[in-house]
């Protein structure tokens, strides 16, 4: 097992804003699947889900995290919110690392994400009823991916940084003492 300290959960549940704290604060290098993805096939989440649908999306997303196994270094890796829904994914997950779901309530990610328009599965009609389904859906998904569930509702920035920083730090002096 290696690692890595992963954060996961729902659209803007804040993976990528807490992946950047933490990876400073940890001094650990900061991997964020979404823009890795995007810099590699050297186009948007967007561009992908219109011109290949959302199945060729989900096959780069098992591809790209295969191939963390091959970087040596921990480092600090924030996923996109449907990527555990697989449970390739989430076995991959935990052998990667100490895994962190990231809970939100659908109020909260709404209030975050009503102007957003990079989320391709967001733009409906009725944003907070499709908030409210793939949540209900996933989150038995994230559950069971997670090592350590964390709840962001009215917490800060600065709370949840250190909240997951001392939790992954627990994890890493368990593991040095059962080796
Ligand atoms: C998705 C979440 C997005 C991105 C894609 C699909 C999802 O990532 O991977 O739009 O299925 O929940 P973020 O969670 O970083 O927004």
């Amino acid at each position: 097992m290696k690692n890595n300290l992963i954060l996961t959960g729902f659209m803007g549940s804040g993976k990528s804003t807490l992946g950047i704290k933490l990876s400073y604060a940890l001094r650990m290098a900061l991997l964020d699947t979404d823009k890795w993805i995007e810099q590699k096939e050297k186009c948007t989440i967007s561009q992908i889900f219109a011109s290949q649908g959302e199945a060729h999306f989900r096959e780069l997303e098992t591809q790209y995290l295969k191939q963390l196994f091959d970087k040596k270094d921990s480092q600090v890796i924030s996923v996109g919110g449907g990527l555990p829904v697989k449970a390739e994914n989430r076995d991959l997950l935990k052998k990667l690392g100490f895994v962190v779901y990231l809970q939100a309530s659908p109020q909260t990610i709404y209030e975050r994400l009503k102007e957003d328009t990079t989320r391709p599965l967001l733009q409906t009609e009725d944003p907070y009823g499709r908030i409210v389904q793939l949540m209900q859906e996933r989150e038995c998904y994230y559950l069971e991916g997670a090592t350590k569930v964390i709840s962001v509702d009215g917490k800060t920035i600065a709370e949840l940084e250190e909240e997951i920083k001392q939790a992954y730090l627990q994890f890493q002096m368990q593991r040095r003492e059962t080796k």
